[in-house]
């Protein structure tokens, strides 16, 4: 098929995310692979406005596929939340030929991407972000290994929090969701698990678990909170001061977002590459490709935004019996 691009731009915003470099090299080598050029656009929005613009070949991402963060940097760009921002970002497409970019990120940046859409540059966007946060797919580049680094650091806080007999709560990232909170919760084994979408913590009811735990013969208690509920610290002291039980916080913050991708991330990374180049290829626009049900699909970015995501019911049920 004779592709309806001759070049395309990539760029990575919003907050960086393990796998996205699988995904900027899946972009570059399969735009080659069909004949386009493609260009590396640095420090997401922020580079397209100030033209940090850069031709990428084939070895230009050669031994990234393995590395967390991303080469082409990322940014918050304020700028482009205006109008003016945005048709500057549209001029810019122009002025170096781009005639379809690859936004890899999470909402705030199909945001972006569907506003470029509107200003006749074709856009596909590829779910980049730790927090898992998008309706529209099952799985988003970066959370695996999140996750999976998460539970590696939670399972050396129980190694002293048992020895210590303590309670533990630790704080996970999501921004506004739970997803790393109740993945970590029931693959570490946590006590409780607290998450946005389940409303504050009952205070007493939670002081009350602890004890009957306490009684029915666990020694120590381990709790997960996702930081949209934050109070980590708060909710630690309080814990010690009514229950008796020493209790400690930990926030893991950004040693979450590190790390080199895990297999599942590579996996989609490099698929959902690829498919946004093909459909660049096909002429689409204004689309977000997603992984569903077990396969690969692309919706139309508006619809997307609109989709809303539901936490798993059953997940959280089985993590309370589990907890006994
Ligand atoms: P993420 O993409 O991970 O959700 P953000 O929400 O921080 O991260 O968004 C990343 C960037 O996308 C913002 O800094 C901004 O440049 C752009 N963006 C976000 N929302 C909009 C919007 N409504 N219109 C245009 N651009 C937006
Ligand atoms: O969206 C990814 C994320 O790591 C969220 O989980 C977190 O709330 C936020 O970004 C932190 O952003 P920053 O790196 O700007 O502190």
């Amino acid at each position: 098929m004779e592709s309806k691009v001759k070049t395309i731009g990539v760029l990575t915003s919003g907050g960086d995310a393990p796998g996205m470099n699988a995904a900027i090299r899946a972009v570059v080598r399969t735009g080659i692979a069909r004949g386009i050029k493609v260009m590396g656009i640095r420090k997401g929005y922020n580079g397209l406005i100030s033209g940090e613009i850069q031709e990428l070949d084939a070895r230009s991402v050669s031994d990234i596929i393995h590395r967390g963060g991303t080469i082409l940097n990322t940014a918050r760009c304020m700028e482009f939340m205006t109008e003016e921002g945005q048709k500057r970002g549209a001029q810019m497409c122009k002025i170096y030929g781009i005639d379809g970019l690859v936004v890899i990120g999470g909402d705030g940046s199909f945001k972006g991407a569907e506003k470029l859409a509107g200003l006749g540059i074709n856009t596909i966007g590829v779910p980049g972000t730790i927090d898992l946060d998008i309706a529209c797919t099952d799985y988003t580049v970066g959370f695996d290994t999140a996750v999976n680094t998460a539970m590696e650091a939670i399972n050396k806080i129980r190694d002293t929090s048992a020895s210590h007999e303590r309670c533990s709560v630790v704080e996970v990232m999501g921004r506004n969701a739970g997803y790393i909170a109740l993945w970590c919760g029931l693959t570490n084994g946590a006590e409780e698990i607290f998450i946005p979408e389940k409303g504050p913590i009952d205070e007493n009811k939670l002081i009350r678990h602890i004890l009957r735990n306490h009684q029915r013969g666990k020694n120590h208690n381990l709790i997960v909170v996702a930081e949209g509920i934050g109070g980590t610290q708060a909710l630690a002291k309080k814990i010690e001061e009514v229950t008796g039980i020493e209790a400690r916080a930990t926030i893991l913050g950004h040693l979450q977002r590190g790390g080199s991708p895990t297999a599942i991330d590579r996996l989609h990374a490099s698929m959902m590459g690829a498919m946004a180049v093909e459909l660049l290829i096909k002429g689409k626009s204004n689309r977000v490709v997603a992984y569903k049900h077990g396969t690969y699909e692309d919706y139309d970015i508006n619809e997307a935004l609109k989709m809303e995501k539901s936490i798993d019911e059953w997940m959280i049920e089985v993590s309370k019996m589990l907890a006994i």
